[in-house]
């Protein structure tokens, strides 16, 4: 199959080419919509929406809300392996109902270490053990135990701590519901997980849990540790760096690079599927039929789709390479959907493109410049004095602004090589300052719900179920009038 197999209907569209055709409702609260859908065959996300691996878009804070509110965030690769990997394992580590290989004093450190410590890993609560590297717990020593007073600096940890004996302690395997009931009972705020042997095998805290509870939707591993995904690329450096994240506890890899279905991508990812078996891998991107056969024969998990619709993106200006995002997501589907999943990487503007890209054929969506501008958005607010207005900046990773600054950061060869030899395919832009992606995310969640309804359906898997197998009969083509009338406001 090729575009010439594709319905006529789809060639050349996009997301502001349709309407969606309402259908009969029929359900009585939008709140009841389930979005749940597939990342991979095992990985399901409660919102299917993941944030770019761009450095203007997802570094820790990002991947971390992402994932509390139930989607997923990709760190990006334009920086050192060690600084990736440390932004993946402080997603992994944070708000996890148990925390597996907690960070550890020993009882000879001093309290002057003890305050630094407890500052540089922003952590409330120190295990300390009787030797350093020993495993044995000795006690735990809480911010509350540091004195004020800096004369107390040279001190040991020991003197301060609640011993062994008087702490309450649980066995490795107790369950998040016993091990909150223990908490509770005894007002503690941690509960340290021994065996016999006094060796250390995790840590529960009261308010990681109780943060968990209240967030039924959030994206997690079996082990109840929040999920995190990484960028890596296909030349350089890419087994180093994913050798060390897997071992950061990344749950998932992109395969990312500008142009998919190439040569480089099949000998990487053959690299990678025999160095790391069983981590599902994300590939791209590509655009076309061919292109997506092409990951899927060769053992993607899930195929990104997208070649030049991003905000920040000149390929298509530069090069003339690409397809409309809305056919190259139906292209997609025809060829591979059902096999591995499908997702559709930028051009969206707006939250009813989300639904489109989810209906004509994508699993899930990725967005860039919808979720910059925001707080958890690497970046700093940029406040202009003429106008009162705040901005971010967000940026194409191959804009010469990220490749410059990713040189100064990277040990990748793909990025170096990049910069030296290609010139820009992306840019860097101002957008508004948006405030929390929280917000976004919840006025997305919103909208896909009342698509769904629009669509007569209780949930985002039966809207799909009954719209894939041929979309364009519930779509409407726009005439320049009817998008005049549909958009202009
Ligand atoms: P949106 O539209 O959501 O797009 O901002 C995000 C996606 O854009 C891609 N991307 C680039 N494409 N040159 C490109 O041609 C670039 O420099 C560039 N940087 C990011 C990427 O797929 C991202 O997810």
């Amino acid at each position: 199959m090729n575009q010439n197999s594709l319905d006529p209907g789809w060639i050349g569209k996009t997301f502001d080419d349709f309407l969606f055709r309402p259908c009969k409702g029929r359900i009585e609260s939008r709140s009841l919509i389930s979005l749940n859908s597939q990342l991979t065959r095992n990985i399901s996300l409660e919102l299917p929406i993941v944030s770019a691996n761009m450095d203007s878009v997802t570094g820790r804070d990002m991947a971390e809300t992402m994932a509390l509110e139930g989607g997923l965030g990709v760190i990006h690769r334009g920086q050192s392996i060690d600084r990736q990997a440390e932004l993946v394992s402080r997603v992994k580590r944070s708000h996890s109902a148990v925390i597996e290989n907690p960070l550890c004093l020993p009882v000879s450190a001093t309290i002057g270490q003890a305050r630094f410590f407890a500052g540089r890993h922003n952590i409330n609560g120190i295990l300390i053990e009787t030797r350093s590297g020993s495993g044995i717990l000795a006690g735990v020593l809480t911010r509350r135990d540091i004195p004020w007073q800096r004369d107390a600096d040279d001190r040991p940890v020991a003197d301060f701590m609640t011993t062994f004996e008087r702490l309450k302690t649980a066995p490795p395997n107790v369950s998040t519901d016993d091990a909150e009931r223990i908490m509770f009972e005894g007002r503690f705020e941690r509960l340290p997980l021994v065996d016999s042997e006094r060796r250390i095998h995790g840590l529960i805290t009261r308010k990681d849990v109780r943060f968990l509870r209240e967030r039924p939707f959030a994206s997690k591993d079996n082990k109840g540790r929040l999920l995190a995904a990484a960028a890596v690329g296909c030349t350089g450096d890419y087994l180093e760096r994913a050798d060390q994240l897997l071992r950061s506890g990344s749950d998932c890899f992109f395969i990312d690079i500008a142009h998919g279905h190439s040569q480089v991508m099949e000998t990487a990812l053959d690299r990678l599927k025999s160095g790391f078996s069983g981590i599902p891998l994300v590939c791209g991107n590509v655009a076309t039929t061919d292109g997506a056969r092409f990951l899927r024969d060769i053992g993607a998990d899930a195929v990104k789709v997208g070649v030049g619709p991003g905000r920040g993106c000149r390929t298509r200006l530069e090069t003339a390479a690409g397809v409309p995002q809305l056919q190259a997501i139906r292209e997609t589907w025809s060829a591979v959907g059902g096999d591995i999943m499908i997702m559709a990487d930028g051009g969206i503007r707006h939250d009813k493109d989300i639904f489109l890209a989810l209906a004509c054929g994508a699993d899930t969506v990725m967005l860039g410049s919808a979720l910059s501008g925001t707080d958890e958005a690497p970046g700093r607010v940029i406040e202009d004095p003429a106008t009162h207005s705040k901005k971010k900046i967000y940026r194409g990773m191959t804009s010469p602004e990220a490749v410059l600054e990713s040189l100064y950061d990277t040990d990748d060869g793909e990025v170096v090589d990049a910069a030296l030899d290609t010139p820009p395919e992306g840019q860097e832009i101002q957008v508004p300052y948006k405030g929390s992606v929280v917000d976004i995310l919840h006025r997305i969640r919103g909208h896909l719900r009342s698509a769904v309804s629009y669509a007569g359906e209780s949930s985002l898997a039966a809207a799909r179920e009954k719209i894939l197998p041929d979309p364009l009969r519930f779509l409407v083509p726009l005439s320049e009038s009817s998008r005049r009338e549909s958009y202009e406001r």
